[in-house]
């Protein structure tokens, strides 16, 4: 078995149980991942794949030449011994960009999430208050339970990925309750808010959540996995919108297009203890500056191309919900995420849809049985969104024959960033 360019693995994961294949079947040349590699040596060179559209998630962005260069020609040293120069240059950055006195570079979101909740949660049966539609509290394997012993209460999340103030409050426990409670030591909120469709929080909320953090005497989180995109979209600045947090997370390879990477904000003290549970976690990385090199980059370029990519999701958005069965809610598309229904009674099933699409090279990610999500990112350009239009306007007015076999037994949501 062999990748071609266009999938990687965790597609192939992505993959594998969307469509409940066995190992043996996607190994068949007939199936799945080789599939696509028959039908570019089989089809007519003018209905082959021509081009890839990845809009699975805008984690798929491959490093530019400047991000290349400078992973080149970086200056590094040992991390671990504090003395990485380009990794503490990437951190103080991000501090400053955040307004926090300080920043830790960790391998991914989901570590950054897991080592900020434990730092704020630093007594055994603590208890984190978080939506139930979080990205930490879905996607991140349950860690901060399964690793820290933190005890989740899931808010209802509203369709904005805000929760009710009052229903956070009520969540606090009661310390008088402590025989029976576990204690509540933290609040965690997202911005922007992925599964709600990367809907912002805005400052004003942002900090009313704070204030009821602060009279009860917890500590507020907030996954900042693609704060900037909330910041460009809302036209705040970063620091504002999270002035109430005591720490952040913020995703240098979401949008921002860096291959690799996190940068987790707080005070000092909050950094210190994060140092030190990221060697716990295994998280601590020598020579690290090659891949902050690439994530200064990012930084420092792509940040304004942020708005770019919003206006085309919103092009997307409005083309996409033209094309009868098709449901795209456009006024929820505030930053680079669509989310796409096919409606029921439509004459193309979620299934053949994705095929035919992929066909054209254009991928997106499954959320369910009918739902499907798309992402934009920096590496999609005005063209590749006009083209995908039109891969999805002929998708609905004529299919093309299908070649070989494809049965799908099962739809199952396992997407995750
Ligand atoms: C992607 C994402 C994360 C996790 O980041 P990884 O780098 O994939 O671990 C956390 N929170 C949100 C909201 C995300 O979108
Ligand atoms: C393949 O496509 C070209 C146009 O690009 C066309 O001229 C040719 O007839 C096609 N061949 C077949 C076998 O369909
Ligand atoms: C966030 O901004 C980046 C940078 O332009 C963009 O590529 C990405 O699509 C945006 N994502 C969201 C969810 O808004």
């Amino acid at each position: 078995m062999f990748f071609n360019g266009f999938l990687d693995f965790s597609n192939f994961l992505s993959l594998f149980f969307f469509n409940g294949w066995s190992f043996l079947e996607t190994s068949s040349t007939c199936h799945g991942i080789n599939s696509q590699i028959i039908w570019i040596s089989t089809l007519n060179s003018s209905t082959m794949v021509a081009r890839t559209v990845d809009l699975r998630s805008d984690t798929v962005t491959k490093p530019t030449e400047t991000m290349r260069a400078a992973m080149a020609t970086a200056e590094v040293d040992d991390d671990v011994l504090g003395a990485d120069p380009t990794a503490f240059r990437l951190e103080s950055e991000v501090a400053k960009i955040t307004g926090k006195e300080a920043g830790l570079f960790v391998s991914s979101g989901t570590m950054g999430n897991l080592i900020s909740v434990l730092v704020h949660c630093d007594i055994r049966g603590s208890e984190v208050i978080l939506g139930d539609n979080s990205h930490i509290h879905i996607y991140e394997n349950g860690g901060i339970s399964t690793i820290g012993g933190v005890h989740p209460r899931p808010v209802k999340n509203n369709e904005d990925g805000t929760m009710d103030i009052d229903s956070i409050e009520v969540a606090i426990r009661d310390p008088r309750g402590e025989l029976v409670f576990p204690t509540t030591k933290l609040i965690c909120l997202e911005n922007s808010h992925a599964n709600s469709g990367g809907r912002c929080l805005s400052a004003e909320y942002t900090d009313r959540v704070g204030e009821l953090a602060k009279k009860n005497g917890l500590k507020l989180h907030i996954d900042g996995a693609r704060i900037f995109n909330a910041s460009v979209a809302l036209g705040v600045p970063v620091q504002r919108l999270v002035q109430a947090a005591d720490s952040v997370s913020v995703c240098l390879s979401k949008g921002l297009g860096a291959p690799v990477g996190s940068v987790i904000v707080g005070s000092k003290s909050f950094i210190t203890k994060a140092r030190r549970l990221r060697k716990t976690l295994g998280g601590g990385m020598r020579q690290v500056g090659f891949i902050c090199a690439a994530a200064f980059v990012a930084l420092k370029e792509n940040v304004e191309k942020l708005d770019g990519d919003h206006k085309k999701a919103k092009e997307l958005a409005e083309g996409l919900t033209q094309i009868k069965g098709l449901k795209v809610d456009v006024a929820a598309v505030e930053t680079n995420i669509i989310y796409v229904d096919i409606v029921e009674g439509s004459k193309i099933t979620a299934e053949k849809l994705y095929k035919n699409l992929e066909e054209h090279g254009v991928l997106v990610m499954p959320k369910g049985l009918s739902r499907m999500r798309i992402v934009l990112h920096h590496q999609i350009s005005s063209s590749d969104v006009h083209y995908t239009l039109s891969c999805f306007q002929q998708a609905f007015t004529g299919m093309r024959q299908e070649i070989g076999s494809y049965s799908i037994s099962t739809s199952r949501d396992v997407s995750y960033a």
